[in-house]
């Protein structure tokens, strides 16, 4: 596409162009999840038309496209993120059931009393809750980095909470709840100084910037489709292949093995290990569409435009009274979460759907960052690279009569 056109873009997603109570639609709910451009809907139609068949089962034609879409898929995912291998590359439901994966897989087996697993004040619950369910069942603990008042990680005492004991670091790259963008790179680096493995949570940054698993040099990366313009139900765990190769699989069933009988199963190589049952192929093909998509959008490009909605909304918020914005860290994506004075966010969200703007108001899955501030809930409007000016402006307006009809 070479110099970022919104207009090409917008006709690319049908969805936008729709009418909500007579306003136009202005979907700013996209760290909740993404619309998706005809190009993915299409892949998947095609698959369905054309190739549906089983994977890596069947000698027959529909069977070897089908293999070969899905294989070609995670190729697409591999450079995506600039892993080194497709072995690297494993297809799960989401970034919630990766995280639990490796919970399972690789820091239960290791894990003793006393034993600490570190996250950070502002994780969504899919990166505290399965860590906190290890912690009960094993007798370790969840240690937890602080943050600062502007919704950014305070890392004065982050050397200190890496011990000997701690036995993996799984931190969120960018905040949903906040925008935050997590110095993940360095903070990586530390806990590889101490031994310590590290789990990236990417689900609220690859819509938005580039990805790059060796340059941060993690040993996990998750993700979810659903949130970068793919379908719901797929996501990738990545993990380096020695570690993964190490690991016991998760779920047993067809295809994670190479041979079975009622003695002794041999397991599969990577990554088919930790993929039990028949995938999720149309799933699986819709990111792969995805992310040609995005590549032909040009994702340093659309990073870009989005900074600068967020700059133009953020602008526009600050100059406004009887708004407070949640979240102001030096280094932000997509997301403005805020409160009106006197008006619950869950208000704020109703009255903004009647003038045709779409948020998410309540606690974005991350009620620890909620009770950090005190507050019960924030409006959150997030945004991606279809979004325009305009829809910001349909934001202040819908703020306005809001306050308004709270006056
Ligand atoms: N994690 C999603 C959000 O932030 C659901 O809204």
């Amino acid at each position: 596409m070479g110099i970022f056109d919104i207009h090409a873009v917008r006709k690319d997603f049908p969805i936008l162009e729709q009418e909500v109570y007579g306003f136009p639609l202005a979907y700013l709910d996209n760290a909740a999840s993404s619309q998706k451009p005809i190009q993915v809907i299409e892949a998947m139609n095609d698959y369905y038309r054309q190739d549906n068949a089983n994977v890596h089962r069947g000698v027959h034609r529909l069977s070897q496209r089908a293999t070969d879409a899905y294989e070609g898929a995670r190729s697409k995912v591999r450079d995506f993120i600039h892993a080194k291998s497709d072995k690297e590359i494993v297809f799960v439901r989401g970034a919630t059931e990766a995280i639990n994966l490796i919970a399972h897989s690789f820091v239960r087996p290791m894990l003793n009393a006393g034993d600490e697993i570190l996250i950070s004040h502002m994780e969504h619950h899919a990166n505290i809750v399965p860590w906190q369910m290890l912690c009960d069942e094993i007798g370790a603990k969840l240690i937890v980095i602080p943050m600062t008042d502007r919704g950014e990680l305070d890392l004065s005492t982050f050397d200190d909470l890496l011990t000997s004991k701690t036995k993996i670091m799984a931190i969120g790259e960018v905040s949903n709840a906040l925008g935050t963008i997590n110095p993940v790179k360095m903070m990586t680096r530390k806990a590889h100084e101490k031994g310590i493995p590290v789990l990236i949570d990417g689900a609220q940054a690859v819509p938005h910037m580039p990805a790059d698993v060796q340059d941060i040099d993690c040993d996990f990366y998750v993700f979810s489709g659903h949130k970068m313009f793919a379908p719901t139900g797929i996501g990738v765990l990545y993990g380096k292949e020695a570690l993964l190769e190490e690991m016991a699989p998760w779920q047993g069933g067809g295809d994670m093995i190479l041979s079975v009988s009622f003695e002794k199963t041999q397991y599969n190589v990577l990554p088919y290990k930790f993929e039990a049952g028949t995938p999720n192929i149309a799933g699986t093909i819709g990111l792969g569409a995805a992310i040609d998509y995005m590549n032909s959008v040009g994702i340093e490009a659309l990073a870009k435009y989005e900074q600068d909605l967020l700059v133009y909304a953020t602008n526009k918020l600050t100059a406004m009274d009887g708004i407070r914005i949640i979240g102001t860290a030096e280094n932000k994506a997509s997301v403005l979460s805020f409160m009106i004075d006197g008006v619950h966010p869950h208000d704020v969200g109703t009255i903004f759907d009647q003038q045709g703007v779409a948020i998410r108001a309540g606690h974005h899955c991350a009620q620890p960052v909620m009770q950090f501030y005190g507050i019960p809930a924030t409006a959150r409007a997030s945004f991606a690279f279809y979004n325009t000016m305009e829809e910001v402006d349909a934001l202040v307006d819908a703020i306005e009569k809001v306050q308004e009809l709270f006056a």
